[in-house]
């Protein structure tokens, strides 16, 4: 196998994982360059083993020391726009971190670019697509095993620690996450529209803080029941604060969700950055029948509606520390099959970027309180890609 000679804007833990879960599936790769202030994924590739590469002080300046089989973008979200156009100039074949952008006005700009064609290959890093479970889960939706797919009830529940990094960390706030929503399921909501097989036409939220607030300082217990000190666990990287009740957070620490799809599909979904029971979790109800995906697990239970037997039961195991279980590696796979063989890889662009919409519209009907009607952001998408 030839090594891959690799670029990396924004050389974060996200981006020194997946190096490392490349490095681990069996990849030849050099990080041969870097942009990164202050790299946070330093010590992730140290224990790697994977050298840093020359620094380079701007994108511009990297992307000018080419040619790279692959540049890598996990900067914070508010400079994916920025530099996936720069890299995507530069003409070398781009893995960038989900979300794909972080506005709307960025993703019809986008969309227009990538529809007009010309650019090299483009991967984004919405990486449930590639793990089994959910592989799984889409070809049960599209074998019909379920009948027609009815309504779906999902969460995503977050222990305290990962509630407590994300309102120090750069994600705390819109200027630079976009939202909690879109910093942090964007995945699910990809899948989501996946299984329904449309798009969004009407949706509400609501959604705020009540638990990482300046209120709750003196009152909320800062130590574990071991003794152990909580919210502190985790650098906070890039932009950090110290105090996760004490920062500039402006973004939900719990938000819900509904949608009604152009099909017809409902949906309902509770998301919380601070619970005692975790859980990610999709049940798809169908008109024949139903199924649970438990991503924390790794566990799948399908059953027919008129099935009196036990549910079947699929436990994938292979669970890890970050919650990926494993899906970084099958990622990895992914990536260079599509590299090196063409095949296709598992989530497009497009699929990105309406994943993105969708998130982005939830958070609007959140800031107006009111039922919003996706009709006019999806005529905007579909006349941006007419080229
Ligand atoms: N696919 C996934 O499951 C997943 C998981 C985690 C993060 N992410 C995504 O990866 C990206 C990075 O997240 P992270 O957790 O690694 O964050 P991080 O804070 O660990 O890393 C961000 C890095 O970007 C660097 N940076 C800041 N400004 C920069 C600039 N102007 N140019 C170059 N680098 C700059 C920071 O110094 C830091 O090293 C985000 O878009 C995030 O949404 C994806």
């Amino acid at each position: 196998m030839k090594t891959y000679r690799i670029g990396v804007i924004g050389l974060g833990q996200r981006i020194a994982h997946v190096l490392g879960a490349m490095a681990e599936v069996g990849w030849r790769l050099e990080l041969a360059a870097y942009v990164d202030p202050a790299p946070v994924g330093a010590p992730i590739l140290a224990a790697a083993g994977i050298a840093m590469g020359e620094a380079f002080e701007s994108p511009q300046a990297l992307l000018a020391a080419g040619p790279y089989d692959l540049v890598m973008l996990g900067a914070p979200n508010h400079l994916h726009f920025e530099h996936l156009n720069l890299a995507l100039g530069a003409g070398f074949p781009v893995f960038a971190e989900k979300p794909i952008v972080r506005t709307q006005s960025e993703s019809l700009v986008l969309a227009h670019r990538l529809a007009a064609g010309g650019t090299p290959p483009l991967y984004i890093g919405l990486v449930m697509r590639s793990m089994p479970i959910v592989r799984e889960v889409i070809a049960r939706i599209d074998s019909g095993a379920l009948g027609e797919v009815v309504s779906i009830d999902a969460t995503e529940h977050l222990p305290p620690e990962h509630g407590g990094y994300l309102a120090r960390n750069w994600r705390r706030r819109a200027e630079w996450g976009g939202s909690y929503l879109l910093d942090k399921v964007c995945h699910d909501f990809d899948i989501f529209g996946r299984i329904a097989k449309a798009r969004p036409a009407k949706v509400a939220s609501f959604g705020g803080r009540r638990v990482f607030t300046a209120e709750r300082v003196g009152t909320a217990p800062r130590t574990y029941d071991n003794g152990e000190a909580a919210y502190a666990l985790r650098d906070a990287g890039w932009m950090g604060a110290n105090d996760s009740f004490q920062s500039d957070m402006d973004v939900t620490d719990h938000q819900t969700a509904m949608i009604e799809y152009e099909n017809g599909v409902r949906l309902g979904f509770h998301a919380n950055s601070h619970v005692a029971l975790t859980e990610r979790r999709w049940y798809v109800a169908g008109t024949e029948g139903t199924l649970i995906a438990d991503l924390v697990r790794n566990r799948l239970m399908v059953r027919k509606a008129l099935d009196r037997r036990k549910p079947e039961r699929i436990d994938y195991g292979d669970r890890t520390e970050d919650a990926h279980n494993g899906a970084d590696q099958a990622m990895a796979r992914d990536l260079l099959a599509s590299l090196r063989d063409g095949a296709p890889f598992p989530v497009t662009p497009f699929d990105s970027l309406e994943a993105g919409l969708t998130v982005m519209a939830i958070d609007e009907a959140m800031g107006s309180g009111e039922v919003l009607d996706c009709r006019p952001m999806w005529a905007c998408y579909d006349s941006a890609m007419k080229v």
